[in-house]
Parts: C-alpha cells; sequence; structure tokens
C-alpha cells in the first residue's frame, strides 16, 4: 500500500488589535501620516488554506457578526493577499481559503487585515516557505496599512501610515472589555470625517505627534491604571460625530469602571480596559445589559501575531 500526502492543510490564527494611541496627522497621496502604539488581544480569526482547482472562500463564524456583509470575491482581502503573493511566485493561486470569522467585521479591529495576514503566511507556507518574513513583511504593507502589524502581533509602534513597525516593550498582561455595534464603520468615511473638523477648525492638528511617553512607561511598567489615564485616539471624535450612540457605549463602560475606555482604530468597537480577568467580563456584562452593545467580548493582550497552528497532511490511499 503506498501512502501519499495528496492534499495539505494550513491553519492560520491571527489575532485583532487595539490602537492604544491614534495620533492622525496631514493627508499625504491619499492616506494620513499616523503615530499608532498598535496591541494585539486574544481575539482571532483562523484561516485554512488546501489546494483546490481555483480560488475560492467559505466564510464561518460567529453568528452575532455581520457575516454576510463580508464579500466573498476579490473584494475580500484575503483573496487580494493569496493574489498578490501567487503574483509575485509567478503561480495561480489555485487554493480554498476557509476563513472562521470572531473578529468584528469593520469594526477598527483589523479583521480584514489579520485575515490576509493569516492568508500570506499561510499560503507561504503552503507553497513551500519562499518569501522570508521580511519579504512577506514588504508585500502585507501594500495589502493595506494593518495587515504589517497583523504579522508581528505583540505591541508595536506604528509609523508612516501605520506599516512601519517598532516593537515595544511591555510588562504582564491587560484586560479588555469590547463593545461591538451592529453596523460597521467605513475607515475611509471617518479619515474624512477626521479632515473635516480639521478644516472646521474642531481638531486641531498636532503634528509632528506628541511624544508618548506616559504611555510608553504605562506599558513597560505593566500598569493598567496608568495605561487606561493614557489611551487617546484622534478618530474618535470624528467617528462619534457620525455614530454619536458610540458615546453611550463608551460612558457606560466608564460606569462599570473601566480604567481607560476609547474607540478602537476607526470604530465602532469600543474598547475597555479592565482591572483583572473578571472586570473584563463585568464590563462586558454590564454593555449588554445596558443594551448599548449589540455584542460584547472579552479578551487579553499582548498576544503574537499570525501563526500556523497545524499543518496536518492528509493521508490519501492509492
Ligand atoms: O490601508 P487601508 O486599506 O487599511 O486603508 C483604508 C483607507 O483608510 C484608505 O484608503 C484611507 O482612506 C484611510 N486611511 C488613511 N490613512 C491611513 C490609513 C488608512 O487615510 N494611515
Amino acid at each position: 500500500m503506498n501512502v501519499r500526502y495528496a492534499t495539505r492543510t494550513v491553519t492560520v490564527r491571527a489575532p485583532a488589535k487595539v490602537n492604544l494611541q491614534l495620533r492622525v496627522g496631514p493627508l499625504r497621496a491619499g492616506y494620513h501620516e499616523l503615530v499608532s502604539v498598535f496591541h494585539a488581544v486574544s481575539l482571532f480569526d483562523e484561516v485554512t488554506v488546501s489546494p483546490a482547482e481555483d480560488l475560492r472562500i467559505e466564510l464561518t463564524g460567529d453568528p452575532s457578526l455581520a457575516l454576510e456583509s463580508v464579500p466573498l470575491g476579490m473584494g475580500n482581502l484575503a483573496a487580494k493577499a493569496a493574489t498578490e503573493l501567487a503574483a509575485v511566485l509567478g503561480i495561480e493561486p489555485r487554493i480554498h481559503l476557509h476563513i472562521d470569522k470572531y473578529i468584528p467585521v469593520a469594526g477598527g479591529m483589523a479583521g480584514g487585515s489579520a485575515d490576509a495576514a493569516a492568508v500570506l503566511l499561510a499560503c507561504n507556507r503552503l507553497w513551500g516557505d519562499p518569501l522570508d518574513s521580511a519579504e512577506l513583511l514588504r508585500l502585507a504593507a501594500k495589502l493595506g496599512s494593518d495587515v504589517p502589524f497583523s504579522l508581528v502581533g505583540g505591541t508595536a509602534l506604528g509609523e508612516g501610515r501605520g506599516e512601519v513597525i517598532t516593537p515595544v516593550e511591555t510588562q504582564g498582561r491587560f484586560h479588555w472589555a469590547f463593545g461591538c455595534s451592529p453596523e460597521g464603520l467605513s475607515t475611509p468615511a471617518v479619515y474624512d470625517q477626521f479632515d473635516r473638523h480639521v478644516e472646521a477648525g474642531r481638531h486641531e492638528l498636532a503634528w509632528p505627534a506628541p511624544a508618548a511617553d506616559d504611555l510608553l512607561a504605562a506599558l513597560a511598567e505593566g500598569d493598567a491604571e496608568a495605561l487606561g489615564a493614557a489611551l487617546v485616539n484622534d478618530l474618535e471624535q470624528p467617528a462619534v460625530s457620525l455614530r454619536p450612540e458610540l458615546e453611550r457605549i463608551l460612558t457606560t463602560g466608564r460606569e462599570y469602571g473601566a480604567l481607560g475606555a476609547i474607540l478602537s482604530g476607526s470604530g465602532p468597537t469600543c474598547a475597555f480596559l479592565a482591572r483583572n480577568a473578571g472586570h473584563a467580563v463585568a464590563i462586558a456584562e454590564g454593555l449588554m445589559a445596558s443594551g448599548v452593545s449589540s455584542s460584547a467580548a472579552c479578551a487579553h493582550g499582548p498576544v503574537p501575531g499570525a501563526r500556523v497552528v497545524t499543518k496536518r497532511p492528509q493521508a490519501a490511499h492509492f
């Protein structure tokens, strides 16, 4: 009896992120300059790639997420990631992508970027690891501003349009609750609103961004209280002006004792820093009981970026 490995399957798990600091600068060539501190948290999407006749996407996941709004064609960043990597390698992307989704869709937590990072890593492994990590990072930056951080994970300073990543020292584990909204927010729409606020004098552009010394010290010391006080997001007011109900979610989290309450990225997910894991659950339950969030989640950070979790060849008998 001959046993050959006819099919190979690679599964990669990639984390969501929150921006502990998001300072937005001037618009240059379609993108805003940023100084951001990214923090990967333990809410994961899992992407499994396997050989197929042509590129196909299958989506499963948390039924409370708006899974039906995720595009299943080339509008999906994960499909673009597979196509771009295949083009670099001069091959056809003949693969089946199965995305198992737990990161809020269009929620400001880089869910689409996590899927793209997972696909880059999984396809690279499936196709024999032709690119090294520096080459994967360069390809990730072409796909989107948050994709490089999704590969790296942990806690990191992001500059440029977010894609220039430098790891940041942290101590211990931080606990988070997240309040989600039923309808996503478009990232470009929130940046456009930011520009309108600047033009109207509602927001003063502070650029170069002020140093984040308090935030970095709080991370290095593992001081959750100081970290809560140092959280800042320049996109929060523009997002709240587009979705006034976000203010109620932020206020409710504070009422439940959050050490810090902040819009995650371009929203609409709101992130609440808790004292410990039990407190995070209490905040999440409070958000649900108050009826301000359509769903809530708890997680901790920092966690690593995209990682292969299984590489299980399926034996076929001939
Ligand atoms: O890079 P990504 O595809 O994630 O960005 C989506 C959109 O968000 C951009 O087309 C741009 O409108 C806005 N954006 C921005 N400045 C950034 C990152 C994103 O204006 N640094």
